[in-house]
């Protein structure tokens, strides 16, 4: 269940990363249907996953403080991951944007493997 985990977020990074990389190019290959959808079908399951784990392993968010600030580093991770490749208006801010959610993408996986927090 955790190399299912792990792989998925591997993929959902890559398939990001992927769909900057065509937004800065401004290419048509973005409204491929599949490159619309699978980001979606991942993003869902490596978060079930998430859920699942934790629920299985009994850790929850009160009690062990890493896994409330790795929901709150994914939360900005989505947001600016969504900024990135729908809001920012031009390559400048869609580049910082990119920076910004590789930033929390970092803390995450850092939150992640040592399951200590960082800020709180
Ligand atoms: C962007 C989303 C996510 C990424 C990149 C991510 C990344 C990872 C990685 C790399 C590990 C393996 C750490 C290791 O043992 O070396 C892991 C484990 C785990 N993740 Fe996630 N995760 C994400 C979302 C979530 C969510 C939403 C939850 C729960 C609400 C969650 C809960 C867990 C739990 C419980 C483990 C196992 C910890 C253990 O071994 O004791 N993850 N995650």
């Amino acid at each position: 269940m955790k190399h299912l985990h792990m792989t998925l977020a591997a993929i959902s990074i890559i398939l990001f990363t992927y769909r900057f990389a065509l937004t800065l190019m401004s290419s048509a290959q973005l409204d491929k249907k599949w490159l619309k959808i699978s980001p979606h079908i991942i993003d869902t399951f490596l978060l079930l996953l998430g859920v699942g784990l934790a629920v299985k392993l009994a850790i929850n968010p009160i009690e062990y403080l890493w896994l409330a600030e790795k929901i709150i580093a994914i939360v900005f991770y989505i947001f600016t991951g969504y900024y990135t490749l729908k809001l920012a208006r031009n390559r400048t801010m869609q580049v910082i944007g990119y920076l910004g959610a590789m930033g929390w993408i970092m803390l995450v996986v850092r939150i992640a493997t040592t399951k200590q927090t960082v800020f709180l």
